[in-house]
């Protein structure tokens, strides 16, 4: 994980950083010039460390998930089928069933714009902090073991005790396959 591997000594970014600065010594004079500069980048490499990851998700399968650590927090990264999408987008164009929704929220405000397929959540139920399961409950989203919050294929609430919706975390797409969260 990003937070942690930022902290151990053996997290490849330290190794280059010590590298970078064992080879500067060697330098001579270059090295006056080169260690202010890369002193004052390693606190804020950490700290991106820190506040972002990213994923490869080339291997998360249509139907699929993952669930990754981001922040201490664990993160869903679901490949969503077609019917969950289209599960999802009935309740934006069915208004009785929208009203319903207690955290009203389209599914296209929880997803980026030709990426629907992918789903990113943080997965903390927002009642009192459990982790739901997937393929659980009546709406083929997630349901909280701890008191039966329901959510849906967009990670909206829908039945329970719970407030809000499943956080979408902040992320962005760097290609087809990799996402950085946070
Ligand atoms: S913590 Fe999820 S329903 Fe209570």
């Amino acid at each position: 994980m990003a937070d942690t591997a930022a902290m151990h000594p053996d997290d490849p970014s330290r190794r280059d950083f010590i590298h970078v600065a064992a080879a500067a010594g060697a330098a001579g004079a270059v090295a006056a010039v080169a260690w202010p500069m890369i002193d004052q980048m390693e606190p804020s490499s950490d700290v991106l460390a820190l506040s972002s990851i990213e994923q490869d998700i080339s291997k998360v399968a249509l139907g699929q998930e993952i669930t990754i650590k981001w922040q201490g927090k664990p993160v869903f990264v679901r490949h969503r089928t077609p019917k969950e999408i289209a599960e999802a987008v009935a309740v934006d164009h069915d208004p009785a069933e929208f009203n319903s929704l207690r955290d009203k929220q389209t599914d296209a405000e929880r997803v980026k714009p030709g990426k629907s397929e992918w789903l990113i959540l943080v997965g903390i139920c927002t009642h009192l902090g459990c982790v739901p399961t997937f393929g659980q409950g009546d709406y083929g989203g997630w349901l909280c073991p701890c008191h039966g919050s329901q959510y849906d294929t967009s990670g909206r609430i829908r039945k329970g005790p719970a407030p809000l919706n499943l956080a979408v975390p902040d992320y962005a797409f760097l290609s087809d396959t990799k996402v950085k969260i946070g």
